[in-house]
């Protein structure tokens, strides 16, 4: 039997991070060391079901923890990370990207300090196999037209502070790896949707506001498009690239799957009028809907709101072999019934920090909000 990699992920908790721990442990190749600091976006109980599993071991803390982050290095001798730990939300970003530039800047500098004096005192054989693998989106490169495709190619034009945060963050691994040698591989994925997203995206909001009866917010005109990509495919890559991608390398990940937003709002109502018809729903009973469609509403636009993105992923299939293996019908049916299957995770996520921070930052949306 070969021996297990350790790994060290950071930002496990959260969406891709979960799912990715589950992939890397399920695989039976790596022991995952996860660094998380349990932010908001962050649920106690997405990996609940690992803790005590020989293969898994959870560290609380923060990625700007210079101190912290070279003590694990050390103690766990990793071949590689995993870095995903990130502030992802764009809205939030637009209110304040304080904490954007901490997590997705400085965090990651110091992620690279640590992992390259780490790597420096390494045998060489050791050297050769470490990686960097940094997880990253395709908003770095902006917004596209009604034609064309973001390619490992397209030069960086982020318009959020989100965007603006990752591309630094991006630029700085490129700059490990160009100035040190630091084995470094950057992975540009499209906009994810699956089992444990936090309930501010846009795909797991619009199902549970239509199951408690609540307006579906739908920003501007409905016709900004995304290029959805389920989270399993996505963290598929990610491995992937991790293990057979070339240092300096970046690969764009997405599935070919654009969807403009009101058609998506009203794929989410259709699959849930099927599966949860609003007759049958408690405390829907009374507002006496006959689809979840009833609920959308038109709001006012997200400013600097980024029209298109779309992802050519030729470059990975082709020197990779990876391909999306998931249908958008199939995941979204499949996501929605893990959210009805989940109230506990759901409740979790939805309370506390998050219902204050809604309601104290969503001025500029709910403005056009009429239920
Ligand atoms: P998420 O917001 O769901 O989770 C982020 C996780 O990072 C949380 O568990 C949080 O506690 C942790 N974290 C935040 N700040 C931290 C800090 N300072 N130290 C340690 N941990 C910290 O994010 P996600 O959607 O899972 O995204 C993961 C990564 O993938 C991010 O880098 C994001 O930019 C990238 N990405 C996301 C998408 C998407 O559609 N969600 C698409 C492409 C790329
Ligand atoms: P989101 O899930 O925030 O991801 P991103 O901004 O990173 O693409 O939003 C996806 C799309 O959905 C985006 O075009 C904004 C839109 N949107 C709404 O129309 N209403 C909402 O309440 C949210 C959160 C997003």
């Amino acid at each position: 039997m070969t021996q297990k990699k350790t790994v060290l992920v950071t930002g496990g908790n959260g969406f891709i991070g979960t799912n990715l721990v589950r992939l890397l442990i399920a695989s039976g190749a790596y022991r995952v060391v996860n660094l998380d600091a349990l932010t908001y976006a962050a649920n106690s109980l997405s990996l609940t079901d690992l803790d005590g599993h020989l293969d898994y071991e959870f560290v609380k803390g923060d990625i700007t923890d210079r101190q912290l982050v070279a003590s694990l290095f050390e103690k766990y001798q990793p071949v590689g990370i995993f870095h995903l730990a990130a502030e992802s939300h764009v809205d939030r970003s637009i209110v304040s990207a304080d904490d954007f530039v901490q997590t997705n800047v400085v965090g990651t500098y110091t992620l690279l300090e640590a992992a390259r004096s780490y790597w420096t005192s390494l045998p060489d054989e050791l050297k050769k196999a470490f990686r960097f693998l940094h997880v990253s989106t395709d908003e770095v490169f902006g917004s596209l037209g009604k034609e064309g495709y973001f390619t490992e190619e397209t030069p960086y034009a982020p318009n959020s502070p989100y965007s603006a945060s990752k591309a630094a963050s991006d630029h700085f691994v490129r700059a490990y790896h160009h100035t040190y040698g630091l084995p470094t591989v950057i992975t540009n994925c499209s906009n994810n949707y699956g089992p444990y997203q936090f309930p501010e995206k846009v795909i797991p909001l619009m199902i549970l506001n239509a199951l408690s009866g609540k307006a579906l917010p739908v920003y501007g005109d409905g016709s900004n498009v995304r290029d959805w990509i389920y989270v399993e495919d996505h963290c598929k890559a990610v491995k992937l690239a991790f293990e057979k991608g070339k240092p300096g390398e970046v690969y764009a990940v997405g599935a070919s799957n654009e969807q403009k937003n009101i058609n998506l709002v009203n794929q989410i109502c259709s699959i849930l009028d099927d599966i949860a018809p609003p007759s049958e729903v408690h405390q829907l009973r009374e507002q006496g809907l006959e689809s979840y469609s009833e609920l959308i509403n038109f709001v006012q636009d997200r400013p600097g709101h980024d029209h298109r993105y779309a992802i050519d992923s030729a470059k990975i299939t082709r020197e990779l072999g990876w391909q999306p293996e998931v249908g958008f019908e199939k995941g979204l049916r499949h996501t929605i019934e893990w959210y009805l299957s989940n109230p506990e995770w759901v409740d979790q996520a939805s309370g506390g920090s998050y219902s204050e921070w809604l309601e104290k930052n969503y001025a500029w949306r709910a403005k056009k909000e009429s239920r």
